[in-house]
């Protein structure tokens, strides 16, 4: 969480720092800062408490010449979030911000002697600890970085400047990310890429362990050993057009249009329509090595976590002899388990940063397990940690609530069942309805995106009056309905949770009353009946029920019906999903809430 970006160049920082923190701002928003040095070393620091805007209107009264900064848009960890704890933080002679947790600030707090601490924050005793170094005299800006995170634990991707070192940035990165743009006479630093597009296409990742001294024409990076490391330079591919709204309101209503886009870039030469194979560059796994899996781990948090739940349905519906355990990455970095030898483990991550996630990763690749990669954000750390992988391409994801992301994540992973089930020899008739509807699906969505909006915000008007909610599915249909609920809960702060139908007489009925709707997924298939027969129960007993189901002839008198047109069969509950997404998405807007950067969030969870 938290975005970080500096600038050391030609320019006036102000204008790169504030354009940029806005581009990050979906990674926390509780309150905001910049910092910049004058050539004489005059430093000016302006913070403010709560979004950009704020800061803005800040600096427009107390604009500055200086041609070096760094800046900070906050999700609050240590401290509430107020001004005194924006970054940037001073310590003496360094300013600096911080992203990540330094797990034992209390006992360097006691140890240093001297500072008054102004805030309740993990990061102002770091700066006070490099400070302690830089006072001394005899360190350089990054000997007195690199000397104070010896002695942290923790977490942290930082950026320091002093006004006794005008010309220059120093970055360091352990667990959070921080990537360095590459420009002609000018040197910039974000926490990821889209800060970076439209100023420059070439970047440096930085590794974990390594610091950086940037100035306008130099970036000398080394680890924290003092070895000198060769960086590689690589391409941004993003775009301008692919961070802005497009046209729409809010990111999250373009990012639910884009599906059928997003979904055909992940298909794009990856699924064979004529001959019914799929093939996979990424995973580097030979025929022999997927023939072998008998178990498939699949990791992720949230949303990815249930693109894993849904994943894994589908793959053992025609992936013989293997057993799948979809787990939450938090629960499972703790948990004691024994992974056999014949496993490959799934990563799941949109922003291929989360926290969890990879210290899952990193916990499997200690066991020896083959880790693969579903990861959307190209260069991110999972992405370059895993054996191999398959990136879902679907451009930046910017709104908090992850959408196409979901999408494009099941198909990822069912494709990769596909692969092994090719490999085991698994008969193409079994194979074929799959891959024939992952072919059809990005038109199918289309279709349904051509007028579920407008259903679904009729609908929705009626709906966004109840503060809570069930939402009911089984099978393919339930993680799809675990979903749909996190998508409600998380933008609309409706009470939102979902069951299984089957799981509804054990407990969850007794919830029935007029303060519920129940969502209710019914796709046609072989447990149609049963869940019909669950919905009957529930509107027994008053329920307020809304159906989306893709039965033409459903004539149940519930409360509302969505129907979804559609001429395939396995992946009606990706379908079924677009519907959870508007309806999160209109109750929102109906509720006037702000629908991208819901509060208490953040785009991604870099910190445990
Ligand atoms: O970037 P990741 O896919 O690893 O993020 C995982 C979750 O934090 C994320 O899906 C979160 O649950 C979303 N806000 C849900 O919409």
């Amino acid at each position: 969480m938290c975005g970080i970006v500096g600038y050391v160049g030609k320019n006036k920082a102000q204008g790169f720092l504030l354009s940029g923190l806005r581009r990050l701002e979906y990674r926390g928003y509780d309150s905001a800062g910049i910092a910049t040095v004058a050539n004489d070393g005059t430093v000016t620091l302006i913070r403010a408490k709560g979004k950009i805007d704020n800061l803005e209107e800040r600096l427009a009264e107390n604009r500055r010449q200086d041609n070096v900064g760094i800046g900070h848009t906050r999700w609050a960890t240590h401290g509430e979030p107020d001004e005194k704890n924006a970054h940037p933080h001073r310590a003496g002679d360094i300013y600096l911000v911080h992203n990540g947790i330094i797990e034992n600030y209390k006992e360097l707090k006691k140890a240093l002697s001297g500072y008054e601490f102004a805030s309740e924050t993990d990061s102002e005793v770091l700066a006070a600890l490099i400070d302690s170094f830089y006072g001394q005299g005899k360190y350089s800006l990054t000997d007195a970085v690199v000397q104070a995170l010896k002695l942290v634990r923790g977490t942290y991707g930082i950026a320091v400047i002093s006004g006794r070192s005008p010309e220059e940035i120093v970055v360091a990165r352990s667990g959070s990310p921080l990537v360095i743009g590459v420009g002609h006479d000018e040197t910039l630093i974000a926490s990821d890429a889209s800060a970076l597009v439209g100023h420059t296409k070439r970047a440096i990742y930085l590794n974990d362990g390594e610091v950086a001294k940037l100035t306008s024409n130099s970036i000398e990076v080394r680890t924290l050993n003092s070895e000198p490391v060769s960086a590689k330079v690589e391409e941004i591919e993003t775009n301008l057009a692919a961070i802005q709204k497009g046209g729409y309101e809010h990111f999250l209503l373009k990012e639910i249009m884009e599906q059928p886009k997003s979904l055909a870039e992940t298909l794009r030469g990856r699924v064979n329509s004529k001959n019914h194979t799929v093939h996979l560059g990424g995973p580097e796994l030979s025929e022999a090595e997927l023939r072998k899996i008998k178990h498939l781990i699949i990791v992720g948090c949230g949303t990815a976590y249930h693109a894993g739940l849904l994943a894994g349905y589908y793959i053992e519906q025609f992936t013989p002899e293997i057993t799948i355990e979809t787990v939450i990455a938090s629960e499972y970095r703790y948990r004691a388990a024994y992974i056999p030898k014949d496993s490959v483990a799934l990563i799941v991550s949109q922003s291929g940063e989360t926290a969890d996630t990879l210290a899952c990763l990193r916990e499997i690749k200690k066991q020896g397990i083959k880790t693969i990669g579903i990861v959307n954000a190209i260069g991110s750390t999972i992405a370059r940690e895993v054996d191999g992988g398959t990136y879902v391409h679907v451009g930046p994801e910017i709104s908090v609530a992850s959408t196409k992301a979901f999408t494009s994540q099941t198909i990822a992973m069912v494709m990769f069942g596909l692969t092994i089930a090719q490999a085991k020899g698994v008969k193409n008739v079994i194979l074929k309805p799959y891959i024939d509807e992952i072919v059809k699906l990005p038109e199918e969505i289309s279709r349904v995106l051509e007028t579920a909006p407008q259903e679904v915000e009729k609908i929705s008007k009626k709906y966004a009056k109840y503060e809570h909610s069930i939402y009911l599915g089984r099978d393919t249909a339930y993680p799809t309905a675990m979903e749909g609920a996190l998508k409600l809960k998380e933008v609309s702060y409706v009470d939102a949770n979902a069951y299984a139908f089957g799981e509804l007489k054990h407990g969850p009925l007794a919830l029935v009353d007029d303060r519920f709707f129940e969502l209710a997924f019914l796709p046609k298939g072989p447990l149609y009946d049963k869940s019909i027969s669950n919905v009957q129960e529930v509107m027994a007993r008053g329920g307020h029920v809304v159906v989306v189901t893709n039965d033409d002839a459903f004539d149940m008198p519930v409360e509302s019906v969505v129907k979804i047109t559609t001429s395939i069969e396995l992946f009606v509950p990706i379908l079924m999903n677009l519907v959870s997404q508007l309806l999160a998405y209109y109750i929102t807007i109906e509720k006037g809430y702000d629908v991208d950067q819901p509060r208490n969030l953040a785009k991604s969870v870099t910190v445990e």
